[in-house]
């Protein structure tokens, strides 16, 4: 139980290339039955904070868009207003999901170009748009999946978010979750499929395959799925990418691809300072997690080693605890956040360590073996 702490520390092995220079995530963009709906949810549940609309009275005759903000997370929900086109289609096939992953960039010519001419395909053109308030370059190629990659140049514009939305303004607010970025983004490929998506990441955009002691032990008989990380050269982009493995049970990457009928992102993970206080709060607005027994906490420590928190407030909140070679993190993952078992997100407070929780998973499954040998199930 004491491996994760004599594992190699995270390095990337390979220099990522500087041909797509990455600021950041820019937004994500989800395809939803009820735009509106959900961004009520993701503001009172959530504690994102209303942004920029676009609908029937902007002129958008065939979808509606709100955007939503907290911290540096953007979420554009967005629904068709009329039948048959490809976001019906896409809901149809898909549920809820993902279908954009936007990136911020200086250069979104330049973006397309790069990663077109490695090979790439294009799903959007380098296209200006302008208004009153400046202009924002938009290009896109297509990733795993129906999933997108939209690279945003927006250093010429002042707008809430983009030409064609206005700033959305309505009276509801809730307050803040204390969630302050996205700290990586989690694909689920298809069976044999992870190794593609790992090349495609690093020949199409330059990413380099971040080595932690998350691949060690990569396929265990309980987690059934394999992963490798992928990040941009100045870090602040990474996307693991799972694939399902042969197990005791269904792997959970095989029960996505089902639902989802496809590749597709699996969980948004998002970062706090105070995962005691961002978990209470979001527990306390309808959020639902996931839970380890209790047992789990009779020997994390002992895994884990010292950490600053006192045990009891994660104890009661469920959240977990895991270490690497530079230090711990604080992690704890929702239910699915949609009808189908697809999408997820993980609320994460890294203190020092750079890996994704890997040793959770064996503690977790452990402990859930624990519960069942005592229930006489196992
Ligand atoms: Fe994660």
């Amino acid at each position: 139980m004491s491996q994760s702490l004599t594992q190699t520390p995270p390095k990337i092995f390979e220099q990522a290339e500087d041909f797509l220079p990455l600021n950041g995530t820019d937004y994500v963009e989800l395809y939803v039955g009820n735009a509106k709906q959900a961004a009520h949810y993701y503001m009172s549940a959530w504690g994102f904070q209303p942004l920029a609309y676009k609908g029937l009275e902007t002129g958008s005759k065939d979808v509606v868009s709100y955007v939503v903000e907290q911290g540096k997370i953007r979420l554009v929900l967005t629904s068709p207003l009329a039948p048959g086109g490809p976001i019906n289609r896409h809901i149809e096939q898909h549920g809820d999901g993902v279908k954009v992953v936007a990136l911020w960039v200086d250069d979104a010519e330049k973006s397309w170009k790069e990663t077109t001419a490695r090979g790439g395909v294009s799903s959007m053109e380098p296209t200006r748009l302008s208004d009153e308030h400046g202009t924002v370059v938009l290009s896109g190629i297509h990733t795993y999946g129906e999933t997108l990659h939209v690279f945003v140049e927006r250093s010429n514009y002042a707008g809430a978010f983009m030409p064609g939305y206005r700033k959305w303004d309505p009276e509801y607010r809730s307050d803040s979750a204390g969630l302050l970025y996205i700290d990586h983004m989690v694909g689920n490929v298809g069976w044999n499929e992870m190794n593609t998506w790992v090349e495609f990441y690093a020949k199409v955009m330059g990413f380099a395959q971040l080595v932690s002691f998350d691949d060690k032990d990569i396929s265990t008989e309980y987690t059934a799925l394999m992963s490798k990380v992928m990040t941009n050269g100045n870090g602040r982009i990474k996307f693991p990418i799972n694939e399902p493995a042969t197990g005791r049970k269904k792997s959970q990457i095989e029960e996505y691809i089902d639902f989802y009928q496809g590749a597709g992102v699996q969980h948004i993970a998002v970062a706090t300072n105070d995962i005691v206080a961002t978990v209470r709060r979001l527990k306390s607005q309808g959020v639902e997690f996931l839970r380890v027994p209790n047992t789990y906490y009779l020997d994390v420590l002992d895994r884990v080693g010292p950490i600053d928190e006192d045990l009891e407030p994660l104890r009661e909140l469920g959240i977990l605890i895991d270490r690497d070679d530079e230090g711990y993190l604080l992690q704890l993952f929702t239910k699915p956040v949609l009808d189908r078992p697809t999408l997820f997100f993980e609320i994460i407070q890294r203190k020092g360590a750079k890996s994704f929780g890997k040793g959770n998973f064996k503690a977790l499954f452990e402990a859930i073996e624990r519960e069942q040998e005592s229930r006489g199930t196992l």
